[in-house]
């Protein structure tokens, strides 16, 4: 795996035609792209498709959260989309229909949603749920685990505890990243792509950076490159 293929760029554009045009800018620079909510009603099935038969590795951040059959049936027909990571909220019942349904079809890796970055203490309390978010997200990263995940979603604050316990059984897929003097947007918790690769993050999920700087291919480029430097140091 090249340092390239740990950056996952995420398509949050509001058609499938500005997502093709972002991916034809980054060129050779990007090798696995998101596709969310945004782009699946309008084309993004059909981008994603296109984008797997073209050599391109695709995220289906679909964030799956129903009864256990219902999941089952929804991930078998996302096989036949051609995707290879596709994400699931981190609750028994779901992780194991979503692992169900790959079967054995193991192209396509089944990742947790441990507790959304969105989320603080207070949010949490108001759904009823007093346990501290470090202990929610091992918990869930614990669910992952047992029903044959392959990793989880999970914030950079909470990698190196989830590396700690569980090592290299799941792989760990970290958002609210920037690089340094990047503009924060919305996010409010973020750390740079190197700090996320020294936390024990093995894929970083990048939007605005990329997508929305002059130069994509040359954003895109640089992260990787970060992520490689970050890389060498933890080996
Ligand atoms: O533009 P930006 O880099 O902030 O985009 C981050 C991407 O990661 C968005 O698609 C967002 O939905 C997603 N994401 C996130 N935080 C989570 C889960 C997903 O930012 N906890």
């Amino acid at each position: 795996m090249t340092p390239k293929d740990r950056l996952i760029i995420a398509l949050d554009l509001p058609s499938a035609e500005e997502a093709q045009n972002a991916v034809s800018a980054i060129g050779e620079a990007g090798a696995f792209y998101k596709i969310g909510y945004q782009l699946m009603p309008v084309g993004g099935l059909d981008l994603a498709r296109r984008l797997s038969d073209g050599g391109k590795k695709v995220f289906l951040d679909f964030k799956f959260h129903d009864i256990g059959a219902t999941v089952e049936r929804g991930v078998k027909s996302v096989c036949k989309l051609g995707g290879d990571f596709l994400t699931v909220h981190a609750e028994p019942d779901v992780l194991k229909g979503a692992v169900e349904g790959r079967g054995d079809d193991k192209r396509l890796k089944i990742f947790g949603v441990t507790v959304l970055t969105s989320l603080d203490q207070d949010s949490l309390k108001l759904s009823g749920i007093d346990m501290k978010i470090e202990d929610l997200v091992l918990k869930r990263t614990e669910f992952a685990a047992e029903a044959g995940a392959d990793g989880v979603v999970a914030s950079a604050k909470e990698a190196a505890s989830i590396k700690a316990r569980f090592g290299d059984a799941l792989a760990i897929v970290t958002p609210g990243i920037r690089p340094a003097g990047a503009s924060a947007d919305d996010q409010k918790r973020i750390v740079t792509p190197a700090d996320a690769i020294r936390a024990g993050a093995d894929y970083l999920v990048v939007g605005r950076p990329v997508i929305a700087a002059a130069d994509p291919r040359n954003a895109a480029i640089e992260i990787s490159t970060e992520i490689a430097s970050a890389l060498a140091r933890r080996a």
